[in-house]
């Protein structure tokens, strides 16, 4: 399997794509796969994620220690392999990021890789409550174990 480095990317980068960034790094542990995550926004740069996602995250086994940076269209397109949305309206704004449109191949979006669960997207857990952090944990773990299949058949 060669070197192939993924991109998770949410709105704050506090929430969503560094959940799914610790959960990607704990189920492709040891496999030849670099993971990292942005934010298309930069409300959040340099902030450790949420507490209560640290938290959530942290009962399921996740340690999220990623500090918040924001989308770079000028290096993160080139620099990764897949760049993977959490909803509908990230992906919109990636694909609107690459202006002459090099990269559309390497854009897709979470729930494209889900195994079991009928979602569309991540939705944002930040406005809600605790059960909005465990749904999240749910697709990304259905999520990233499609996508690790997909990589690794
Ligand atoms: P995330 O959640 O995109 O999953 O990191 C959010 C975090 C912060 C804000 C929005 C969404 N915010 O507006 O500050």
């Amino acid at each position: 399997m060669k070197n192939t480095k993924i991109l998770f990317v949410c709105l704050g980068n506090i929430c969503r794509s560094p959940a799914a960034e610790g959960v990607m790094k704990k189920i492709a542990s040891g496999l030849p796969i670099e993971i990292q995550s942005a934010g298309t926004a930069g409300y959040h740069i340099g902030e450790l994620p949420d507490t209560r996602m640290r938290s959530h995250a942290r009962k399921r086994g996740y340690d999220l220690v990623s500090h918040a940076q924001q989308f770079d269209p000028s290096k993160h397109f080139e620099q990764f392999d897949h760049i993977v949305a959490m909803d509908g309206s990230n992906l919109r704004d990636l694909k609107a990021m690459d202006r002459k449109k090099q990269y559309q191949h390497k854009l897709s979006l979470m729930t494209d890789y889900s195994l079991t669960m009928d979602v569309n997207e991540v939705p944002d857990p930040y406005y809600g409550g605790p059960e909005g952090f465990e749904h999240v944990l749910d697709i990304l773990e259905d999520s990233c174990r499609g996508l690790l299949k997909q990589l690794r058949p």
